[in-house]
């Protein structure tokens, strides 16, 4: 066994995007590609010299080998302990669970969550802090500087760690502890719900369907929900991890969750239904034939929230991402809590949760979560959802109906275009920006423009500041169309559309959706000159 220092040369490209470093694995399989941004991370972190590493995936391609490097660079790096998940795999949520609950000095997380995997799909990589919470941006512009100045990084030579069995190894003076990676996380979760109501839901005929997508989920579903929550075998379907998650896009949407939409959308179909991305974080709500928008889940999770053990009498404030719909707001107005807007992205929720100044936390790209970690988190929300179930004894489309009864409707989509030219996507948002000083005032759709601005973020703990963070025109009658480039995507550029309107008539809540928003679509189309700019007619996926 010997310690190699490895003479390399800096890639330009390893800053981490929205979450975490993001590339085809083809990319990552570079030599010294991956290497190099671990030993950015390692030489940006001190304190995981002498400390604690937690280490696991979403179980994708690629996820085993870079396991083992990194296995292999830790030791070298002098971290004394690494806990990584048996097989390597780890959900996102549950990475943040141990690392908070082993007060570790933080995570490396495997994973490009819902984009597809496999030899031709992408690869990714994150690192989370102590508080078991994405990097925040001052760290992550640190990692990337680090990056740009590399010379060499350290690994030992040592054959691979067996990592199919739980068990205490070493590499040198190093620890390595594989352990279950669905044991911490199923405990936290028995300490927030009430599953007793929900066993005796499932005792009484309730009928589920959870879709894990071939992707994380599909242990922690079969453990939670068929043993612990005692509901039939059979009700996780694709609960086994495959590297390529069996050629699909391990996404919860109404685009790549079909089968399960259309079961729920069935006359016979189940009374619920849910499903969960690659590596755990995201949930798709359904209702039988009822869709529940993410952004409305939120909202419903915070009206509901005295239903829940862990929340009853403690529920602070909320927090939303600026393109999710102001749902949420209404809630916490009622019920005198603060309300944040920040920017896309789970780590502009980390300070806000920190300093204990909001419960819940969403986002409409299908992110819920609360203060019991500092991710977002798939099953937590749909153990929310059961537990709500199990005490109001009513399905979903009625408890919807009545929240949008009581709330007003906040109609919601999401229209994304993926892969348009990086040089036409920059050209279409500067064109909108430079019509913004003409707008304000202006009555267009059926409704008066009220601002149109560039969102900016300041930070309200501390006070760091956030530029460029979408585009955004907003009317009187708190509609709004959003404009924003994605920071995840590998090809070429994702536009995003979003699109609200808000209606507080219960006698027009019942409209389709896209067909409720169509002013306010064409209207975005015409201001970007989308067509002309972008070559497309429609959008790649709509949400
Ligand atoms: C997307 C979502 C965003 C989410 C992120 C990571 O980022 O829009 O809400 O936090 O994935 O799951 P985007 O590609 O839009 O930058
Ligand atoms: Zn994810």
């Amino acid at each position: 066994m010997e310690l190699r220092t490895v003479a390399t040369t800096p890639f330009d490209d390893q800053r981490p995007g929205t979450s975490g470093l993001r590339k085809t694995v083809t990319h990552f399989r570079q030599e010294n590609y991956l290497e190099n941004f671990v030993q950015a991370v390692f030489d940006t972190v001190p304190e995981l010299k002498g400390g604690t590493l937690v280490l696991g995936g979403d179980g994708r391609f690629y996820n085993r080998e870079a396991c083992q490097t990194i296995l292999r660079m830790a030791a070298a790096n002098g971290i004394a302990r690494v806990m990584v998940g048996r097989d390597g795999l780890l959900s996102t949520p549950a990475a943040s669970v141990v690392i908070r609950k082993h007060q570790t000095q933080g995570g490396l997380i495997l994973s490009a969550s819902h984009n597809p995997g496999g030899p031709d799909g992408d690869f990714g990589i994150k690192f989370n802090t102590a508080n078991g919470g994405p990097a925040p941006e001052t760290l992550t512009e640190a990692i990337y500087a680090r990056s740009r100045e590399l010379s060499e990084y350290r690994i030992y030579d040592h054959p691979d760690i067996p990592l199919y069995e739980t068990g205490v190894f070493s590499i040198a003076d190093t620890h390595i502890i594989v352990f279950d990676p669905v044991s911490d996380y199923a405990e936290l979760m028995e300490e927030v719900f009430d599953f007793e109501a929900i066993r005796q839901l499932f005792l009484g005929g309730f009928r589920m369907r959870f879709d894990a997508m071939h992707a994380i989920t599909g242990p922690y579903a079969h453990d939670i929900l068929e043993r612990r929550l005692g509901a039939p075998e059979g009700t996780v379907i694709h609960g086994t991890p495959l590297p390529d998650f069996g050629g699909h896009h391990p996404d919860p949407n109404l685009a790549h969750a079909t089968e399960l939409v259309n079961e729920l959308f069935d006359d016979a179909g189940p009374d619920f239904g849910a499903a969960s991305d690659g590596d755990g974080d995201r949930n798709m709500i359904l209702g039988r034939q009822c869709f529940v928008t993410p952004s409305d889940s939120l909202a419903l999770i915070l009206a509901n929230a005295e239903l829940v053990p862990g929340y009853r009498g403690r529920v602070c404030g909320v927090a939303r991402s600026m393109p999710t719909s102001g749902a949420a707001d209404k809630v916490a107005k009622k019920l005198g809590l603060e309300a944040f807007e920040t920017p896309t992205g789970w780590k502009f929720f980390g300070n806000l949760l920190d300093a204990g100044r909001i419960t819940f936390c969403g986002e409409e790209s299908f992110g819920t979560s609360s203060d019991h970690i500092r991710e977002k988190d798939g099953l937590w929300a749909v153990l929310c959802w059961l537990n709500i179930l199990a005490v109001r004894q009513q399905s979903v489309i009625d408890i919807v109906r009545a929240h949008w009864a009581e709330y007003g409707r906040n109609y919601y989509t999401r229209h994304d275009y993926e892969g348009i030219d990086l040089v036409a996507a920059q050209g279409l948002m500067a064109h909108i920006e430079a019509q913004f000083p003409a707008l304000t005032g202006k009555e267009l759709a059926g409704g008066k423009v009220a601002y149109a601005d560039n969102f900016s973020y300041t930070d309200p703990v501390d006070g760091g500041v956030s530029k460029n963070q979408g585009l955004r025109i907003g009317f009187e009658d708190g509609s709004r169309i959003i404009y924003r480039l994605s920071g995840t995507g590998t090809v070429g550029a994702t536009l995003r559309l979003y699109i609200e309107r808000f209606e507080a008539d219960p006698a027009q809540q019942r409209q389709d959706t896209q067909q409720a928003l169509a002013p306010l679509i064409t209207l975005a189309l015409e201001l970007a000159e989308l067509p002309q700019r972008t070559g497309r007619e429609a959008p790649t996926v709509i949400t």
